[in-house]
């Protein structure tokens, strides 16, 4: 029985497995996924949108700037979730032929809500077997913040190779290397360390495939599945600065490792969060003021 509430924390096959010191398969991972956002739906466009790089761009933005202009494009928005590259796509008025493709149906039906009228078709599947879409039949296929959790990776890439057209290209947006963006490395521990009191072996194994977090075992990946494609990897920062608590909150929940902690944990978590993301003494009203930095990479895939 599910604890959606989190009182007891949030459970799923994938924490049982760590529990028992198990190493939990894929179908324990799409649980557990599942789990996630069934419980906490729309909760990477609330963090992905709040923060912003050097230019004012959040990395919905960033990712979709490789999309030219061009009439008619076909363009697949995998593992969409709630919607948000889609509507940026939308209200370009571009005349795009968009489809969105997750395996969350909470996500979908947010997706849905606000895409509705906008000709977006959406499908509920998984990114291993898009049997709903065509051969060739797409010109770009972009994925924000969702191939680090794929596992198996590699039916991923061959599924996006075979939906591409010939000359199509394949972007993806993906956590960064932590080094790049001062205080990160320290976020990420502080989390790690309150989730680890309760499942030790969170950390060692993690969500999808390790591959997919590293510059060159990404580029590395792609390589194998896209010989003859020209493959860059660029690095960005996108940062947020508030209340304090605020910014702690939305720092967490870049973190999936987070969302697994009994809420009187989290509770201590996100005030040990908020000391370490102070940036001044002084308050806003009653509240200090934080900033959080996150590091992430666009992948671009262009086949030639
Ligand atoms: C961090 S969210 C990102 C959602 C959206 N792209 C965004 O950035 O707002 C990850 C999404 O990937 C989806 N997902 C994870 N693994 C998947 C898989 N194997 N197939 C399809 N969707 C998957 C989840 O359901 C979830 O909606």
């Amino acid at each position: 029985m599910k604890d959606l509430n989190n009182l007891k924390g949030l459970n799923s096959i994938w924490t049982d497995n760590l529990a028992r010191n198990q190493r939990p398969d894929s179908d324990a991972l799409v649980d557990h996924l599942r789990t996630v956002h069934q419980a906490n739906t729309g909760f990477t466009e609330l963090c992905a949108s709040s923060c912003r790089d050097g230019s004012g761009r959040n990395s919905y933005e960033w990712l979709t700037e490789i999309v030219p202009d061009d009439e008619n494009l076909s363009i697949l928005d995998l593992a969409c979730g709630s919607g948000p590259l889609l509507k940026i796509l939308v209200d370009r008025k571009k005349n795009f032929n968009l489809k969105g493709v997750d395996m969350c149906p909470e996500e979908l039906a947010l997706a849905k809500k606000r895409l509705i009228n906008s000709g977006v078709s959406l499908i509920e599947s998984k990114a291993q077997n898009l049997t709903a879409i065509k051969d060739k039949s797409i010109d770009i296929l972009l994925c924000h913040w969702a191939l680090t959790l794929m596992d198996p990776i590699v039916p991923v890439l061959n599924e996006i190779k075979r939906v591409l057209k010939p000359k199509g290209f394949f972007a993806a947006l993906v956590d960064g290397p932590m080094n790049i963006a001062p205080g990160y490395k320290e976020v990420h521990d502080l989390i790690y360390s309150y989730v680890q009191e309760e499942l030790p072996s969170y950390g060692e194994i993690d969500l999808g495939d390790p591959r997919i977090r590293g510059t060159e075992s990404l580029s590395d990946l792609a390589k194998k599945t896209f010989p003859d494609a020209n493959i860059t990897i660029e690095t960005n920062v996108v940062s947020l600065e508030g209340p304090v608590t605020e910014v702690a909150e939305i720092a967490a929940g870049f973190f999936y490792a987070a969302f697994v902690l009994k809420s009187e944990k989290r509770k201590s978590m996100i005030t040990s969060l908020a000391r370490i993301l102070t940036i001044s003494k002084d308050s806003i009203g009653t509240e200090k003021h934080g900033r959080f930095l996150m590091p992430i990479s666009r992948l671009v895939v262009e086949q030639i």
